[in-house]
């Protein structure tokens, strides 16, 4: 059977007091959007819309760059859950299957519990979930007959005794394409919001004699977000999901409350995760590194056996290779370290690429940027670059060659050559002593003044 899945998210989001449109704002750094298409992937859609509205110039932008597969279905206006899910209507033109709805602002509906949908839609036209609310506040409620649904009747419309009901819609519905847009072209706004419902089309598929039924999750799975406290909220749920696949998954984290993850951070068995590390997006560690204390990451590599940190920087197209160590207040970005490589200290390593088993001093700095253009700095394999080397790029250093301390490198070094770029040292004999005694006597006197 095939699948589309429509994410609704045309909706403002007045809530969250943003400039920025709510399904733009991250969850482990992607786009609260991105989590629902994340978790109706599992379904191997064959197509994706995502239906926006307010902000719809920045999501439309933000969705092509997540992927640019999903198609996007403009709500100008806010008329409700119905008519939006219309909107995505000329999107799903000559599909056949079944349509998943989901919300772009409810990113923990898990896959089984989509699968658990497509499995039940074996037997029903309409599959609802829904979820035994804790507080069921202003949710639609599921008025049940048997295993059956009956229809779904929102908050305000609702009676005494409907309102008692604890059974909550959670907004996801799966119908066959046909029958879902059918029965939306029968869906009215006469009702206590003027809005076109999508949980009206419950009441129309029964009056049809379509049978409509729910399946349930738990209730932490259908969290929305509509402040920047569920948002904050919504973030720590995320991250302790993390941290708890990461332990499962064999990597170690010394103190795992304070490791922050992506949505996309991948860490291999045996690694070691120290206190207070930061993962960006588009992070892979292999197995058998040691990511160290405060050390912040984002689009890089680490192979196996390598070190990082303490207090280290790694910036996109950072690539590690086997066993090489970067050490502390180092920052690396688009740079290839080869296998054994070392940058133990205070260096800034940028458009660059450093060999095998080369050693890279303290202090050393890749002038990459002359202000307007990068320029890429190439060093060899089982070199030696001396501490406080200012290399400027663009630049070559041969394998086996050396730098002497504090040079300014601003042409290539032969292979085996070193490099000496600094003035010659010049010692006075005595001259430091005779200094000390003039500025000690200038003390004096001004004290002896000053009183
Ligand atoms: C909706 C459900 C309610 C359910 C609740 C769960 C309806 C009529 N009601 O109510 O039964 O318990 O969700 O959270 O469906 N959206 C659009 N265009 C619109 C209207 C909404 O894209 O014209 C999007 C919103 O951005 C949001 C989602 O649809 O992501 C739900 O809309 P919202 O207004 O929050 O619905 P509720 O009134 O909360
Ligand atoms: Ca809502």
């Amino acid at each position: 059977m095939s699948t589309a899945l429509i994410v609704l998210a045309a909706g403002q989001g007045t809530r969250m007091n943003s400039d920025l449109p709510k399904v733009l704002h991250p969850l482990g750094g992607a786009p609260l959007f991105a989590h629902a298409l994340a978790a109706g992937a599992a379904l191997d859609p064959a197509r994706a819309v995502l239906v926006v509205g307010h902000g719809a110039d920045a999501v439309r932008a933000a969705a092509a760059d997540y992927d640019d597969t999903i198609a996007i279905a403009e709500q100008s206006e806010q008329l409700g859950t119905a008519h939006a899910v219309a909107q995505a209507r000329a999107a799903l033109d000559g599909f056949a299957g079944d349509v998943f709805v989901l919300y772009g602002d409810t990113p923990f509906i898990r896959a089984e519990t989509l699968m658990a949908m497509a499995e039940a839609r074996r037997d029903h036209a309409v599959v609802v979930l829904g979820f035994e609310a804790g507080d069921p506040g202003r949710y639609g409620r599921l008025v049940m007959d048997g295993a059956r649904l009956d229809r779904i009747v929102e908050f305000k419309d609702a009676s005494p005794e409907e309102r008692a009901i604890t059974l909550c819609n959670s907004g996801v519905i799966c119908a066959d394409a046909d029958t879902l847009f059918s029965l939306i072209d029968a869906v009215g706004n006469d009702n206590a919001s003027g809005e076109y419902y999508l949980t009206d089309i419950v009441g129309l598929a029964n009056a049809r004699g379509l049978s409509a039924t729910a399946v349930t999750c738990p209730e932490a799975e259908t969290l929305g977000i509509n402040t920047r406290t569920e948002l904050a909220a919504a973030e720590a749920i995320f991250q302790a999901f993390k941290r708890a696949e990461a332990l499962d998954n064999g990597v170690t984290l010394i103190a795992p409350e304070t490791v922050h993850f992506s949505h996309d951070t991948y860490i291999g068995r045996d690694s070691v995760i120290e206190q207070n590390v930061v993962f960006g997006p588009e992070v892979t560690v292999e197995s058998g590194a040691r990511i160290r204390a405060f050390s912040h990451l984002e689009g890089c590599h680490v192979s196996r056996g390598a070190t990082v940190g303490p207090y280290a920087r790694l910036r996109p197209g950072a690539e590690l290779s086997e066993n090489v160590h970067v050490g502390n207040f180092v920052e690396i970005k688009n740079a290839t370290l080869d296998q054994g490589a070392k940058v133990n200290h205070l260096s800034y390593i940028g458009d660059a690429s450093v060999g095998e088993a080369t050693n890279i001093g303290a202090g050393t700095i890749t002038c990459n940027y002359d202000g307007v253009f990068k320029h890429h700095t190439a060093i060899g394999a089982r070199a030696f670059i001396g501490s406080n080397t200012m290399l400027v790029a663009p630049v070559t250093v041969g394998d086996e060659a050396m730098t002497a301390s504090g040079s300014v490198i601003t042409s290539d070094v032969p292979e085996g050559a070193l490099a000496v770029a600094r003035t010659r040292q010049d010692n006075k004999p005595g001259l430091a002593r005779k200094m000390f005694d003039r500025l000690r006597a200038q003390k004096a006197r001004k004290q002896k003044e000053a009183k």
